[in-house]
């Protein structure tokens, strides 16, 4: 009865220091103080430099390599149909029709104030150009006209010019 009894006892101490063991390296495992140093965040620039989402900043491409492009080799990236002429005309009143007025023939409200006034866009000193060098203008800016790169897309830019072609009758 009495050997029983201390029996018992080792049999707790024994538990009771496994238990303490368990402990100790549950907590010495969980303080892994290398993985600060070998973190991803910490080591952002030494391995693979991360990889910017694209169109963050245009190292080809975008409007700096459009600003240089050639103008004789720029054509109209839209195809002269009615879908296209719609879209130009209506952005064409967005746009440009305060300053060139809505009939194109420079005479917007706005354009007024302009010396010199906004160009006639029928005329021919502007229909004689070709799709590559109004769309560079109309971008960039000529003279008094605004630069509008960052009002009107590309698209519509294209859209615009083809709008343009077809208020005069080349027949
Ligand atoms: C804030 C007024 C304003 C707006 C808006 C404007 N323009 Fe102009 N634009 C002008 C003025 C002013 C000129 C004359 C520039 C000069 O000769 O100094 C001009 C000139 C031009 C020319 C003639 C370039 C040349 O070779 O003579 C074209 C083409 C033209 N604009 C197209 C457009 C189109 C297309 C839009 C709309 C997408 C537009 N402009 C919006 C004011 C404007």
């Amino acid at each position: 009865m009495k050997k029983k009894r201390k029996l018992g006892l080792v049999t707790v101490r024994l538990l009771s220091f496994c238990l303490l063991a368990a402990v100790v390296a549950t907590a010495v495992a969980g303080c892994n103080y290398g993985k600060m140093r070998d973190d991803e965040a910490a080591q952002s620039y030494n391995d693979t430099f991360p990889q910017m989402p694209q169109r963050t900043l245009p190292a080809e491409g975008g409007i700096f390599a459009e600003r240089q492009a050639d103008l004789s080799k720029l054509e109209n990236a839209l195809p002269p149909n009615a879908e296209v002429i719609a879209l130009g005309s209506e952005r064409y009143r967005f746009y440009c029709g305060q300053c060139h007025g809505m009939r194109a023939d420079g005479n917007g409200t706005v354009g007024q104030s302009f010396a010199p006034l906004p160009a006639n866009l029928k005329s021919e000193a502007v229909q004689e150009q070709s799709d590559g060098e109004l769309f560079y203008k109309i971008r960039f800016g000529f003279m008094r006209h605004p630069p509008l790169f960052s009002t009107a897309s590309e698209e519509e830019t294209w859209a615009v010019i083809r709008y343009l072609r077809s208020l005069v009758d080349y027949s």
